[in-house]
């Protein structure tokens, strides 16, 4: 790892790019030279490349690309500490041969993010967005025995594809829900949640496909058109992932052509989806703007733990989460 001029000098400078509550980062601010981005939405590109220059430690968020011409222009960067569980929007084999640590968020989002999976779940099943849009339209009219039927939850197969953390919360909640589990996984299986199966399997036999896949240059448009067409007509598609994982356009053609009985997304590529995007034609598909983690406890707790990283990072300790380079 590189040093930290923490050692010759005493403090150390680092660069937040995006404003956080001052409780959270008064750790840092007492010890050491912080600069961050104050402006609305992410910092831009040229302010980035510019702050970098001369600064130990970075926290970042997945809007930053920390990239080979990012890393180029920060020769004292010991330290990029992410505020967020993925990091596929940081090149860590770069960081890697550079000798910089790259630290991000596991654990303390993944309730969280399940609990996401499975409101985006019950919610396109039994139709809520479309009974909500019907009663804005006044079109409640006296109780009806058939309208607005949706498909149910319990005694249904669902199949989750990753069975990391995040999968294995969604399995515990389809416990609870009394659903068969199917799951296919690239990490250790552990059977005891579920039945493990390929992923053709999965697709073919289960009423619901949750996916917790990392995005990886493995999982890149691991659900496509192939893939929809294997789902069975009644099925229903939920990712909490990132949206390359799933191919935005196979989507919409699939509910074009009906091959699925409902799509749930957490996340889309691209991020923010335009309003006028094919995919919000669709009353079946419900889209929400990247909100997996999103609750306030959660997103101080990721806060935190970027801060620990960060911190450690500079001071030259071992992070409490550092990214594992496999
Ligand atoms: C959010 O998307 C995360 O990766 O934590």
């Amino acid at each position: 790892m590189r040093p930290s001029r923490l050692a010759s000098i005493g403090v150390a400078r680092v660069y937040i790019t995006r404003s956080l509550p001052e409780h959270l980062v008064e750790s840092v601010l007492a010890t050491h030279d912080v600069g961050s981005w104050e402006g609305e939405g992410p910092v831009p590109r040229d302010v980035l490349m510019g702050q970098v220059v001369a600064v130990d430690g970075l926290l970042t968020m997945i809007t930053e690309q920390v990239d080979a011409a990012l890393l180029d222009r920060a020769p004292s960067l010991t330290v990029v500490s992410q505020m967020a569980v993925g990091v596929d929007n940081i090149d860590v084999d770069q960081c890697t041969a550079r000798g910089i640590a790259v630290g991000h968020t596991p654990g303390v989002l993944t309730e969280t993010v399940a609990d996401t999976a499975f409101a985006l779940l019950s919610s396109i099943v039994r139709r809520l967005p479309e009974g909500q849009q019907a009663v804005k339209d006044g079109l409640w009219g006296p109780w009806d025995p058939f309208w607005m039927t949706g498909s149910d939850l319990a005694g249904s197969t669902i199949g989750i594809v990753g069975m990391g953390r995040i999968g294995r919360a969604v399995a515990r909640r389809a416990a609870g829900f009394g659903m068969r589990i199917l799951f296919n996984t690239s990490s250790p299986r552990r059977e005891e949640l579920g039945e493990f199966c390929s992923l053709e399997e999965l697709l073919e036999s289960s009423d619901h496909v949750v996916v917790c896949v990392s995005l990886t240059d493995q999982t890149v448009g691991l659900i496509g058109t192939r893939e929809l067409e294997l789902m069975k007509d009644t099925a229903f598609l939920v990712n909490v992932s990132r949206g390359p994982v799933v191919d935005t356009d196979a989507v919409v053609d699939a509910l074009g052509r009906e091959l699925v009985a409902g799509v749930a997304l957490d996340v889309t590529e691209p991020e923010p989806l335009p309003p006028n995007h094919p995919l919000l034609g669709f009353s079946n598909c419900l889209v929400v703007p990247h909100i997996g983690s999103a609750s306030k406890r959660t997103r101080e707790a990721m806060a935190e733990l970027a801060i620990s990283n960060l911190l450690a990072g500079i001071e030259g300790r071992p992070l409490p989460a550092r990214v594992v380079v496999s």
